[in-house]
């Protein structure tokens, strides 16, 4: 078979690794000529197509990003798209498509798929937010950098007895957030799923001070947390070709109000895009392997409109509609975990 494969949206480590599972086992084990549409849904709709074979991928094990690029191009967003996808696919011949994304990419990949593309889809996000599986590669080494960077932060707050505030990413889920704030040993999470009240914030670390006579304390906050409305006012935000809006600036506002009520001095840091950088873990490299021979599996077996979910550590065939079909928000019993540390 001829098979190509994209990955699109915000990048995540792991998804070379992803990649150089489904051509290892396509070429290796199936005989497949493999190709790569640059720049996710980009180079679908303008023919941009390289060859891929096991040679291309020696290395990239390791490697943070995608070495085929990725970018937000949604092709129904652009005159002819959709038919523009499906000529470069008759054009080069390929037999099946292998989609790697988040909501947005294989919520093309489902339409597609609906109006007859061959296409497996292979979930990818640090945000960890797809309902149809239980984990995302790319999470556990987004956390681990946040929790590298809380560990750090301890020392410093302790030793010039500061409040710090983390932003982390996560879009409208608080799984980055709620996970790093546990690892990391927080004082407090916000998160997307509860808005937070800022008069509580500051009740929980000036306890926290007159309990312990210092007052140093790690408060994480995902990007997309909001406080209750009225309380503090918040920026407005740009939107990209799926209609999100660019978040971050929650972490600047709410450090400020913390110090203006309670006059602690605090730090704002915005880990932003670091969380999306260099290598994967151990754990995002399996994960990522076990998606992307169970993605080229799907193409022989013909499972076309289906994406590779992890449930109850195996890896299963979803269909495509129902990855994208609700946003899998942080379980509330993980966050009463995060929530027994507070103060
Ligand atoms: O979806 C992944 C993610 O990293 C989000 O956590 C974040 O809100 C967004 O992408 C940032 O997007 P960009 O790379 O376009 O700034």
């Amino acid at each position: 078979m001829r098979v190509a494969m994209l990955t699109g949206g915000g990048d995540c480590p792991g998804l070379n690794a992803v990649m150089r599972a489904v051509v290892r086992k396509g070429e290796r084990i199936h005989g497949d000529q493999m190709l790569g549409l640059r720049d996710g849904w980009r180079g679908a709709v303008q023919g941009d197509v390289v060859d891929l074979s096991v040679e291309t991928f020696r290395g990239t094990l390791p490697r943070g990003g995608t070495i085929l690029g990725s970018s937000r191009t949604n092709p129904y967003k652009v005159d002819g798209g959709p038919d523009a996808v499906r000529k470069t696919l008759a054009d080069h011949d390929i037999d099946a498509l292998v989609a790697i994304g988040g909501e947005d990419t294989l919520g093309v990949a489902a339409r597609l798929a609906d109006e007859g593309v061959a296409v497996v889809g292979v979930p990818k996000t640090i945000d960890n937010d797809l309902s149809a599986t239980e984990l995302t590669f790319g999470f556990d080494t987004a956390v681990q950098v946040c929790v590298d960077a809380i560990d750090r932060l301890h020392t410093t707050a302790e030793s010039h007895d500061r409040v710090m505030v983390v932003e982390v990413m996560g879009r409208h889920a608080g799984h980055i957030a709620t996970w790093a704030a546990i690892a990391g040993g927080a004082t407090m999470v916000l998160v997307p799923e509860h808005p937070f009240d800022v008069d509580e914030v500051t009740r929980v670390i000036e306890h926290r001070h007159n309990e312990r006579g210092r007052f140093a304390s790690i408060v994480v906050v995902a990007e997309g947390a909001t406080p209750v409305a009225g309380t503090l006012a918040v920026a407005s935000a740009e939107v990209d070709a799926f209609g999100h809006a660019r978040l971050g600036g929650i972490g600047d506002m709410l450090a400020r109000a913390i110090e203006d009520r309670t006059g602690f001095e605090t730090r704002a840091i915005v880990l932003g895009h670091v969380q999306r950088g260099g290598t994967p873990t151990a754990f995002d490299r399996v994960l990522a392997t076990r998606f992307g021979i169970g993605a080229i599996d799907a193409v022989h077996d013909g499972a076309f409109g289906t994406m590779v979910a992890l449930r109850a550590g195996d890896i299963v065939r979803v269909p495509l509609a129902e990855a994208t079909s609700e946003l899998k928000l942080v379980d509330p019993a993980v966050y009463d975990v995060a929530s027994v540390f507070f103060g």
